[in-house]
């Protein structure tokens, strides 16, 4: 039997995964500062949300490959100045990608993406037979694209962006993304936490920008509302005019094949995301809480929490008197699990931690971090 390619040659558990799987089954773990889906970790959502998914279902099915006209109304409100018909409906942002690499890119071409980032886009690429050709973010004291000329391969035909950026929590600044439209190449943009700054200051976007490239903003009801499991995500282009409708036209042929968007979920959404504005706050409070006791916990301690702008992610960086899994695994055998930043290929000793953990166990593991790190120095 020959496998293809596209996946990964070596499936194996990571030894701290393994450890990590143990721990659970052994009910050892006390405090979990990784989980990333609002719905485990007491988030709630209004009942007027509920009701509106329980009202849209039906057998009911007459699929539009690009989305629905009242859907796509619905993405295109909650940005000023875009128009239903620039939105293109996908079942999730992973599969927005999918899109994009069956768009511009032929088996064995590139994209540019951003290193440290988020892991599963180089499977996505993969699985797409595309390669990623990183660029570089910096950190020196504050993120930056890096100044190195950035210098794609002939095979590159896409930019991707994601702003903010998982985990690092960093923006690309408005002149950055221009910088990265002067490729020449269309330019993406994953914005899906866009609605979670930090601070009361909004976020820049790639919809803010009349470029001269082809742009698509991708954004998600997983992040947008807290629901992943609805499986309804959207890209919004822009770029000059006179590349849209051809985009359009290919895109609905692409979407036309699998038409994977979830009919009940397509029919709430205007109502879904109405109400998940609700939810969207919940969530920016609880991250803004969690920030300000995870600044608390770290001040007059030996780790310090990289400066970011948004998202849902706080990287921590520890002492370099152990490696960064040292560090993950001495917090396990505490019972608190959080993630190695290597897994995003970001410098250590740091570890990524979940912003929307509960309070409670955010505050508990908090005290073993400060604890462990105390006791080893
Ligand atoms: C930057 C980024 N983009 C996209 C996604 C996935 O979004 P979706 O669930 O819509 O595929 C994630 C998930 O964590 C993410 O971190």
């Amino acid at each position: 039997m020959r496998f293809s390619r596209r996946l990964a040659e070596q499936l194996e558990p990571s030894a701290l995964s393994r450890r990590l799987a143990r721990a659970r089954a052994a009910g050892a773990v006390r405090c979990d500062l990784t989980s990333s889906s609002p719905s485990a970790t007491g988030i709630a959502y209004p009942e007027e949300l509920l009701e509106a998914l329980r009202a849209s279902s039906s057998a009911r099915y007459t699929p539009a490959p690009l989305g629905s006209l009242e859907a796509r109304r619905a993405v295109a409100a909650l940005h000023e100045g875009v128009s239903p018909e620039d939105v293109v409906l996908t079942a999730s942002t992973s599969e927005s990608y999918g899109y994009l690499f069956k768009l511009f890119c032929d088996p064995g071409c590139s994209a540019l993406a951003p290193e440290p980032s988020y892991p599963l886009l180089s499977h996505l690429a993969r699985l797409d037979a595309v390669t990623l050709e990183p660029y570089e973010l910096m950190y020196d004291g504050a993120w930056h694209l890096s100044t190195a000329p950035l210098a794609p391969s002939p095979n590159a035909r896409l930019v991707i962006a994601v702003s903010p950026n998982n985990p690092t929590g960093s923006c690309l600044s408005r002149a950055e993304l221009t910088r990265l439209s002067a490729l020449g190449l269309p330019l993406v943009s994953d914005e899906v936490f866009h609605a979670y700054p930090f601070t009361d200051e909004a976020l820049p976007s790639l919809l803010d920008l009349d470029l001269e490239v082809p742009c698509f903003t991708l954004g998600g009801l997983s992040k947008q509302v807290g629901l992943p499991g609805l499986k309804v995500g959207w890209m919004i282009l822009s770029g000059p005019q006179k590349y849209r409708e051809e985009i359009r036209q290919r895109l609905a042929l692409i979407a036309d094949t699998y038409l994977s968007v979830n009919a009940p979920a397509e029919a709430a959404l205007p109502q879904v995301l109405h109400h998940g504005a609700r939810v969207a706050a919940a969530i920016r409070a609880r991250v803004r809480q969690n920030l300000r006791a995870l600044d608390q916990a770290l001040a007059g301690s030996s780790m310090t929490r990289l400066t970011a702008s948004g998202g849902w992610s706080a990287c921590v960086r520890l002492p370099a008197t152990r490696e960064e899994e040292a560090w993950a695994l001495t917090l396990l055998e505490a019972g608190v699990v959080s993630q190695p930043a290597y897994l995003y290929d970001l410098p250590g000793p740091t570890l990524v931690l979940s912003l929307i953990t509960p309070p409670d166990v955010w505050a508990e593991g908090l005290e073993v971090l400060r604890q462990v790190v105390s006791d080893s120095s």
